[in-house]
């Protein structure tokens, strides 16, 4: 009777254990970022399994890198990032406010800083009458085919530079 019940209890376990793997496999693969290569003062971050509307925080020179790939029914910007026909959204995660990082809230398709309610679009641009006095900073970067170049500055970032589009 004792070994049935020691192989139950083992059998148990050891579901237990399996669903615990599981969960932390499902856990961490939520948590992998991009494929990305750092190197000197660049990090290349390859686009290709982007998924829409679900941010990605990459890391460049210590500041936090916001990536989005757009929802189809986001509007248009000249900030935009079109990389192989899609189009992206990509920022120093910083508020323009104070500095705090904003959040990104899927459902609502924005970005919310719970410093002082700051509200910025899918485009990063800063909603009205509201603390944040300017878009979220778009940093040097250059497009490789599916790669972003973070620190880098390519004709797109370049054109949007001499447009006034960031600082
Ligand atoms: S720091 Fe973001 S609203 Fe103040």
């Amino acid at each position: 009777m004792s070994s049935r019940r020691d192989f139950m209890g083992m059998a148990l376990g050891g579901f237990t254990a399996l669903g615990g793997i599981g969960a932390l496999y499902a856990m961490k693969r939520s948590w992998d970022p991009l494929p990305s290569v750092k190197a000197a003062g660049f990090t290349t971050v390859d686009l290709a399994s982007a998924v829409e509307n679900e941010l990605v925080v990459e890391k460049w020179r210590g500041k936090p890198i916001f990536i989005l790939k757009k929802p189809k029914d986001a509007e248009s910007n000249d900030r935009d990032l079109i990389v192989e026909g899609e189009r992206f959204h990509m920022s120093i995660g910083l508020c323009t406010h104070l500095g705090c990082i904003p959040a990104y809230k899927a459902d609502d398709k924005k970005f919310f800083c719970a410093c002082h309610g700051g509200e910025f679009d899918t485009s990063g641009i800063n909603l009205p009458n509201l603390p944040p006095p300017s878009p979220l900073e778009i940093p040097p970067f250059k497009i490789d085919g599916t790669k972003l170049v973070l620190g880098e500055a390519g004709p797109e970032y370049k054109k949007m530079l001499d447009a006034g589009l960031t600082v």
